[in-house]
């Protein structure tokens, strides 16, 4: 297997390279025929791979790629999910070469999409090619590549709901996470989970002149700075009633193995080019990004921000909040919690318009399981160290609907490192990570079937 990673390791670079030329920005109507574009590729080669079956299945928005190779019915199947959207590249001009022109640098893949999640995709397509030319797919392998995980994944739901038996499979496998650095292997055992939504403020019924009316009528913008600004108070606790009700409390000792993680503050500071780090009080940074729900402004705006001065007192003021949420919170009770208080704190005078977009659950992923153990294997192998457990910040929504829908457990066996830049400007994804995950899930299936 090693001999026909080495012996065709140009070719698989050449080919992801080929597919990051293809703008599959989910978000943007304007790329829709790019998203279609990237499916088909997608699919093309899980087919010259070696699947029985590889087919594009329309949803009411873009494509899922679905494939499968059932060598005997009564080995087990692992399902790969991943998707082969990506995130909108703007600010272009912050890009040290254009998102869509993939160039390697420095033994890195520069590229939108390189690492979330193309690159590690891709890493699964060859590695099923790798055992096929090999003879050593030790077991059946399905694959499930969409087209909207950066947008919520909302018809990928309606097909999972729709297709049980299609996906009939005994664990779900995932490279859309990190490991904490190439020479610290790690797994991901927690994704957090999600809610989205917009918010509007609305003043008078037009824009002022902020000298005649200024000082006499509520500023949305300013109202709405408050109002966000109040939703944590000094101890940067969220200050929603009932926001921390369902909230799992780590155990001590969880605490504990937590803090044996590695991680440097020092260099975490420095990667970012911040003095300090901020959060709430009484936990750690790890914990703060991991195990602890959080809320933010994702997007601010009202108002005239194009060149120079206008002195104006506009109508209205909006943002994008999302919150990061922890078991056992749900998704929906704390959208409707959020929008209750937010329109509770509106001033006199100021109405308050809340538009949820799109949410998604929690998931722990059980250590003490067959498939976890397997992953550690597999890893140790490659790495040749074993992998820490982490619980990872980010959100994908999917995985807790594949355990309430098919009831399968998901193993998130990422390859990607934190400082790749992912949704940001010049994203990468190292050579060192892309060969590393196609060495290592073959590995994974070995140990699966044993
Ligand atoms: N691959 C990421 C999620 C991720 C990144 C998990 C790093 C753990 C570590 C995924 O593509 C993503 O960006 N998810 C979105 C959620 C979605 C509903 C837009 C997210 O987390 O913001
Ligand atoms: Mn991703
Ligand atoms: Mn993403």
């Amino acid at each position: 297997m090693q001999q026909y990673i080495q012996e065709n390791k140009e070719r698989f670079l050449s080919e992801l390279l080929d597919l990051l030329r293809i703008p599959s920005v989910s978000a943007d109507s304007k790329y829709k025929g790019d998203v279609r574009k990237a499916a088909e590729f997608i699919c093309e080669k899980i087919q010259a791979a070696g699947a029985d079956i590889a087919e594009i299945c329309e949803t009411a928005g873009h494509p899922i790629v679905y494939g499968e190779k059932i060598i005997d019915a009564s080995l087990p199947t692992v399902l790969v999910y991943g998707h082969y959207d990506v995130q909108p590249a703007d600010p272009l001009n912050l890009w040290d070469s254009p998102p869509f022109e993939p160039v390697v640098k420095d033994e890195k893949i520069y590229a939108r999409g390189a690492c979330d999640d193309k690159g590690q995709v891709y890493m699964h397509i060859k590695a099923f090619e790798t055992m096929m030319a090999t003879n050593s797919l030790p077991c059946n392998v399905k694959f499930m590549i969409e087209g909207e995980e950066e947008v919520g994944s909302d018809n990928l739901g309606i097909f999972v709901k729709a297709n049980k038996e299609k996906l009939a499979a005994n664990v779900i496998l995932i490279s859309d996470t990190a490991i904490i650095a190439n020479d610290i292997p790690s797994i991901d055992v927690g994704l957090r989970g999600l809610s989205y939504l917009e918010v509007e403020v609305t003043g008078a019924n037009r824009d002022l002149h902020s000298g005649v009316y200024g000082g006499a009528v509520a500023n949305p913008i300013n109202v709405l700075s408050k109002m966000i600004a109040s939703l944590h108070d000094e101890n940067g606790h969220i200050t929603i009633p009932n926001f921390y009700d369902d909230v799992v409390e780590l155990t001590p000792t969880q605490r504990e193995a937590m803090a044996e993680t590695p991680f440097n503050l020092d260099e975490y500071k420095k990667d970012l080019g911040i003095a300090d780090v901020r959060g709430e009080d009484g936990y750690t940074t790890l914990e703060r990004a991991s195990i602890r729900p959080t809320l933010d402004a994702n997007g601010i705006w009202g108002g005239y921000i194009g060149e120079g001065a206008k002195t104006v007192l506009p109508s209205k003021a909006s943002a994008k909040i999302s919150m990061r949420l922890v078991p056992n919170q749900q998704s929906d009770k704390i959208t409707a919690m959020f929008t209750k208080h937010f329109e509770s704190i509106a001033p006199a005078g100021i109405t308050v318009k809340v538009q949820p977009h799109h949410g998604g659950e929690p998931y722990v992923t059980p250590t003490d399981s067959k498939e976890y153990r397997a992953a550690e294997q597999a890893m140790e192998e490659a790495f040749g160290k074993k992998p820490v457990p982490t619980r990872g910040g980010g959100s994908i929504p999917i995985v807790a609907l594949f355990e309430k829908e098919l009831g399968l457990k998901t193993i998130l066996m990422g390859f990607g490192l934190d400082s790749d830049a992912i949704h940001s400007p010049n994203e990468h994804y190292g050579l060192f990570n892309f060969y590393k995950g196609i060495e290592t899930i073959p590995l994974f299936f070995k140990y699966y079937s044993m």
